[in-house]
């Protein structure tokens, strides 16, 4: 059956391969390509999409990308660099600067056949660096954007040509923080393409189960099973392709687990029918003997990824099972924040994507059924497929577990570009009557497509929720060097912290596991675990006033693909009962709420 299609050129933007998801749901084929494909390779397509990406289209980034796409007689609209892209095409300018990233209210001034059945006012996503300032003749500007509380218009964050039938968004439509982005999605796609929408999600998966046989032939494959949602769909779907008697899965505790997981994912594989071929081990010393020194978070990730391999393989040997495939339960946003595709800057190298496991790639040897799918996407599947609701609404958890938890550092205070940010953070805490301090210290983050290192703030004082979303997202925009706020839950605001030197030690794993129960059972009890999507507890070697040895951060967020967040609001008493088990737990120097949106923190602290 042919398939109406649009076609996603990835620029390398965080969000190109959502936007292929995005058009997918509306259950149209959409296709990604690169942006140095030949024009024949466009031809195909009812219309185009320009993704985002890393590069800054005001100083002429573009790689020269193939421009005679827009001589082509179907709709294209472009999204945040495609935009920019677009409106220089057609005349217009783009320069650096009138930075926005967060929620966005898009006030809507023309007329634009995307934007049919919405409102004057919609709220969009924004995260960019460079901005359009004018368009060409055939051009007009359809919205215009303004920032919380700031309220200056930032002008052409919508552009068009009805009669060219071409469009652009400095926003991002594909998240789902743009309330009504699937809406103008679907306009464009369904509305001005004119796409038959006839693509399934049982279509996807025959041809998931019919490339998984091509590629196994006849041999076997070894999974590593973390047991999470993704790794368990992959074994399902593993399962239906190649028969259980072919599939190995290897669960490791790698010491960096939940309280008790590992007994319990050992459970549910065999109560799954898949116990026939289940090998465990615990390899606690191992990862903690590699880890040893190690504080840097790149680094930590790569020695997590190449013991699970140096695991992996021993155990393979040990069984003789060495010739198998690898298998893993990879998703798309392990390999796209790993820097995976062609023109994505690395955010993080998810333990699934270090070099030793992209050689293996290479080879052929990597078996990946789940690789361009969203977990949401997962979950459907799993659904389809008849896994438990229990499993697949586990929360996800990430391959080196509680290892991207355990802040680990030198000692040294770091503290570069404070003599900007501190009196920036001051101004926005006089305003709004809090206490706040820039912390000497540094997580990983993601701004405008590009990897942050940066220092969160912590806030002391009362607020309510809105309040101190609207607070976080003013130090975001006044404040450099910033890309988290902590709202502290402890009785004062500290006169001074001291980072403290701390590694990947067993006994601070055991503090962190301790912890995450609490936060994990604070949630149950509270019938919050569900409808919060996921919940890390950090721990951040500091000390708070001469007292203690590791801060503990919680961070509840709301999110449907982990590629943006929103923090999530807990209720009072659960606060209370967290700040009474978590602060008495020995060493404990403090405890403070993530309140940080994805951009421009990212949810795991690493
Ligand atoms: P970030 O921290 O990048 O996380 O906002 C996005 C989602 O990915 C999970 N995550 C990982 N999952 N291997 C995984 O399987 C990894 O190395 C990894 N790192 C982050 C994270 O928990 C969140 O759900």
């Amino acid at each position: 059956m042919q398939h109406d299609a649009i076609a996603v050129v990835d620029f390398g933007g965080q969000y190109a391969h959502l936007i292929a998801t995005k058009v997918r749901r509306l259950h149209v084929l959409a296709e990604i390509r690169q942006p140095e494909d030949p024009i024949e390779a466009f031809l195909p397509y009812k219309g185009i999409i320009l993704s985002g990406s890393p590069s800054f289209s005001s100083f002429g980034e573009d790689s020269g990308y193939t421009k005679a796409l827009y001589d082509l007689d179907v709709p294209i609209v472009g999204f945040c660099f495609g935009h920019q892209e677009l409106a220089k095409h057609y005349g217009g300018t783009v320069v650096h600067g009138g930075r926005e990233w967060g929620p966005a209210d898009l006030h809507i001034v023309g007329d634009s056949p995307l934007f049919k059945g919405l409102g004057p006012v919609e709220r969009v996503w924004m995260s960019h660096f460079d901005s359009v300032t004018s368009v060409g003749p055939d051009f007009e500007e359809v919205g215009y954007s303004t920032l919380g509380d700031a309220g200056t218009p930032h002008r052409f964050a919508a552009i068009g040509s009805n009669r060219l039938r071409r469009w652009g968004f400095q926003y991002h439509p594909e998240v789902d923080n743009t309330v009504h982005g699937t809406e103008m999605m679907a306009n464009f796609v369904l509305g001005v393409c004119r796409c038959q929408p006839s693509w399934t999600m049982e279509r996807y998966v025959e041809e998931r189960i019919e490339q998984v046989r091509a590629q196994v032939g006849s041999q076997s494959v070894f999974l590593l099973a973390s047991g999470g949602v993704d790794s368990t769909v992959a074994a399902r779907v593993l399962g239906m392709a190649i028969g259980p008697e072919r599939l190995h899965l290897l669960h490791v505790d790698n010491g960096m687990m939940r309280k008790g997981e590992s007994q319990g994912v050992i459970e549910m594989f065999r109560q799954f029918g898949l116990g026939q071929n289940l090998h465990f081990v615990d390899a606690t010393d191992t990862f903690l003997g590699a880890l040893e020194g190690a504080v840097e978070p790149e680094h930590k990730r790569r020695i997590i990824g190449d013991t699970f391999i140096s695991v992996f393989e021993s155990e393979a040997r040990r069984l003789g099972i060495e010739g198998h495939l690898l298998g893993q339960g990879t998703i798309y946003p392990d390999t796209i924040e790993t820097g995976g595709t062609k023109r994505s800057d690395t955010i993080k190298t998810h333990h699934n994507r270090v070099p030793v496991i992209e050689r293996m790639i290479e080879q052929g040897r990597v078996v990946e059924p789940l690789a361009d799918l969203y977990k949401v996407e997962v979950r459907e599947l799993g659904e389809t497929l008849g896994i438990a609701h229990d499993l697949i609404w586990r929360h996800p958890f990430p391959g080196p577990g509680l290892g991207v938890r355990l802040l680990c550092s030198t000692g040294a205070a770091s503290r570069d570009g404070f003599d900007e940010t501190e009196p920036a953070v001051a101004a926005v805490a006089a305003r709004y009557g809090v206490a706040a301090m820039a912390l000497p210290i540094k997580s990983v983050g993601v701004k405008a497509d590009l990897r942050s290192y940066e220092h969160p703030v912590l806030i002391s004082g009362e607020a309510s929720w809105d309040g101190l979303l609207e607070m976080a997202g003013s130090i975001f925009r006044e404040a450099p060097g910033i890309n988290r706020c902590v709202w502290n839950l402890g009785a004062t605001h500290p006169s001074q912290v001291q980072p403290l030197a701390g590694t990947m030690t067993r006994a601070r794993l055991d503090l962190l596991r301790e912890a995450d129960h609490i936060v994990m059972e604070g949630l149950r009890r509270h019938n919050l675990y569900e409808s919060i999507w996921q919940c890390p507890t950090v721990l951040v070697p500091m000390s708070v006033d001469g007292v203690g040895r590791e801060f503990v951060i919680v961070r509840p967020i709301h999110s449907e693909r982990a590629m943006t967040a929103t923090p999530a609001e807990l209720p009072a008493t659960l606060l209370a009962e967290l700040r009474r088990q978590i602060l008495a737990l020995p060493g404990v120097s403090g405890l403070a709420l993530d309140i940080t949106t994805k951009p421009p923190g990212t949810i795991e602290w690493e």
